[in-house]
């Protein structure tokens, strides 16, 4: 089996173990939810035209490119808050903030349901022993798990600012938008430098 390297990892957390069966049905309706963001499907189309594997077989450029899209979709948001957050509290877009605070948070679970469910599961399956993969999993399931969170909070916070303007803490605001945004950034773009190239090693060895 294909052994890869891990980058140096930061401070481990929870576990995330799941079943084959509940894995590959996650997977399913996974890569149904996703092909829905990004490409209008619905999703009985989707799941019906789904390539349903086990994960142990789900090539490794699919979910390459199903994490490049997931990353796009993101860097999208945070380009989106990262405008609110400059136009508060004066010129802000008030259907923006009811748009973006309606499909944060499903953005963010969709992204993370993928990458826990199979993209992670891939990379173990190659990795048996590696403690220093193990370790940088870890540390991703932990900042979403931070990230799902705050992005609640986000989400609430651009509703307040939307049917209470008059009550509504700008200045938090804003500095919330920004300590989101920019933490996702990092996040996207560890992934990007060390996640993403393991996948393109392994598919260069399949
Ligand atoms: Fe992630």
């Amino acid at each position: 089996m294909t052994q890869i390297k891990a980058p140096d990892a930061g401070v481990p957390r929870m576990a995330g173990g799941i079943s084959k069966e509940t894995a590959a049905m996650t997977t399913a309706m996974t890569l149904a939810s996703n092909d829905t963001e990004f490409h209008g499907l619905s999703a009985d189309t989707a799941a019906r035209s789904s390539d349903i594997r086990p994960i142990s077989l789900q090539p490794p450029a699919h979910v390459s490119h199903t994490m490049t899209g997931h990353h796009g979709v993101q860097s999208d948001l945070c380009a989106q808050l990262e405008e609110l957050a400059d136009s508060l509290p004066d010129h802000v877009d008030t259907q923006m903030c009811v748009y973006i605070s309606r499909r944060l948070c499903k953005i963010i679970r969709q992204s993370h349901e993928f990458e826990e469910s199979v993209l992670f599961p891939l990379l173990e399956s190659h990795s048996r022993g590696n403690g220093k993969l193990e370790a940088t999993l870890e540390r991703l399931r932990f900042e979403h798990w931070e990230d799902e969170a705050f992005a609640h909070e986000v989400a609430d916070g651009l509703n307040g600012f939307v049917t209470q303007p008059e009550s509504a803490n700008v200045e938090s605001l804003a500095y919330m938008l920004r300590g989101f945004f920019e933490g996702l950034r990092r996040h996207i773009a560890f992934e990007r430098e060390h996640i993403l190239p393991m996948l393109l090693r392994l598919d260069g060895v399949r």
